[in-house]
């Protein structure tokens, strides 16, 4: 099949899933299998040992790869999994500069494992390129951004980042978890590699946690491939199974993520209990027009500040009915949380103070329950 002639929302359902060739079956097997016959030592169908490869595996990992426009895909256990295999491609003495709004595991993996590798991280905020270029050392050997960040929702230029990567030699990755490639291609804007928490709006369902690392640089891949087979950090067939199942709704699912989710982040910015609402769709979003540009929607995630801070953004999460109070983001349920004592607990108070994470923040996660419904329950909880 000449996948990458086909629209994204065709690739999710076919790249890489050709029917079964013993029984014609449309959908993937899962292939349990720890360990492959081999005809004679060395002489086997392309797979040993599931830990090197595996048939399920594969299929996702090509389906991803398609979906990012990378020519090579890997799968992980988890998005850290993917981050701390990336993480493993540096080594002691170098730096890496990372954005100073990421997801907590994100800043705790560098600041807590990293540092003591002998791996130094600079957090700067990349809304101005030239922080980048400023931050950058003889040394650095990463430059990694989330862009919407978490949980903030700042954006940053790809282009421009990519720009200033491209000319020190840097590789740049890019945590496309929250924008996934129906709203944003970072390869195509000059990333290096994409890192995805399949956990989230790519399986969809809130039932998997799993990762990913997809790029088109054939010197890193040969590294990445080797990485994943010697940390050993990979996922299951039968999760890889349930993200190839998610994939395939995608498309439409993130259409109504964002449908609904401007609608949301509208009525919220004209709540008087608000003081605040971060969604890159609202004009006054400081990152409006970078998200025209790079962007096909501003996404299903919202956060905001309240006015009555810490209590009322407890009062509020605990009247929610439709919402859950649970990390995580982009199942098909509609979630809230707290990033100061839940999500972003990792990072240290006065950091997260002077990022902007305050104790009103309130991070929502639109699912596609009716809109007029899940618009009751934020309404009735904010009251008062
Ligand atoms: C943007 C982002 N990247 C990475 C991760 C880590 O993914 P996982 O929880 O699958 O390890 C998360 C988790 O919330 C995330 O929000």
């Amino acid at each position: 099949m000449t996948e990458h002639a086909w629209s994204l929302d065709t690739l999710a359902i076919h790249a890489g899933q050709p029917p079964e060739p013993m029984s014609g079956a449309v959908m993937q097997p899962i292939v349990l299998a720890s360990t492959f016959a081999q005809e004679a030592p060395g002489k086997h169908k392309g797979y040993e040992y599931s830990r090197s490869g595996n048939p399920t595996r594969r299929a996702l990992e090509t389906c991803l790869a398609a979906l990012e426009g990378a020519k090579h895909g890997f799968a992980f256990g988890s998005g850290l999994a993917a981050s701390a295999t990336l993480l493993h491609t540096l080594g002691p003495g170098d730096h890496l500069v990372c954005g100073d709004d990421v997801y907590g595991g994100t800043f705790r993996l560098f600041d807590k494992v990293g540092r003591p590798m002998g791996i130094d991280a600079t957090f700067v905020d990349m809304t101005d390129p030239g922080r980048v270029r400023a931050a950058l050392r003889p040394t650095t050997k990463l430059v990694w951004l989330e862009t919407p960040t978490n949980p903030l929702l700042k954006l940053f230029d790809i282009a421009a980042v990519a720009e200033v990567t491209r000319a020190a030699g840097v590789p740049l990755a890019v945590d496309n978890t929250f924008a996934t490639p129906v709203l944003q291609r970072p390869l195509e804007l000059g990333a290096t590699v994409v890192v995805h928490s399949t956990t989230k709006y790519l399986n969809g369902h809130s039932d998997v946690v799993g990762g990913a690392l997809l790029t088109s640089d054939p010197a890193l891949a040969e590294r990445l491939a080797f990485l994943q087979n010697a940390i050993g950090a990979v996922p299951s067939p039968f999760d890889c199974y349930m993200v190839l199942r998610g994939l395939k709704t995608l498309g439409v699912r993130v259409r109504q993520h964002v449908a609904s989710a401007s609608r949301i982040a509208e009525r919220l910015h004209e709540h008087p209990a608000v003081l605040r609402v971060m969604y890159p769709g609202l004009p006054d979003h400081p990152g409006h027009a970078i998200g025209k540009k790079q962007m096909r929607g501003p996404g299903g995630m919202i956060s905001c500040e309240l006015r009555g801070g810490l209590d009322a953004a407890v009062r509020m999460l605990g009247r929610l009915e439709l919402f859950h109070c649970a990390e995580s983001l982009g199942g098909v349920e509609s979630l809230a949380e707290h990033p100061a004592i839940m999500t972003h607990a990792s990072i240290p108070p006065e950091q997260r103070r002077a990022i902007g994470i305050g104790d009103g923040l309130v991070r929502l996660s639109v699912g596609l329950e009716d809109l007029e419904d899940l618009w009751s329950d934020l309404a009735r909880a904010l009251a008062g």
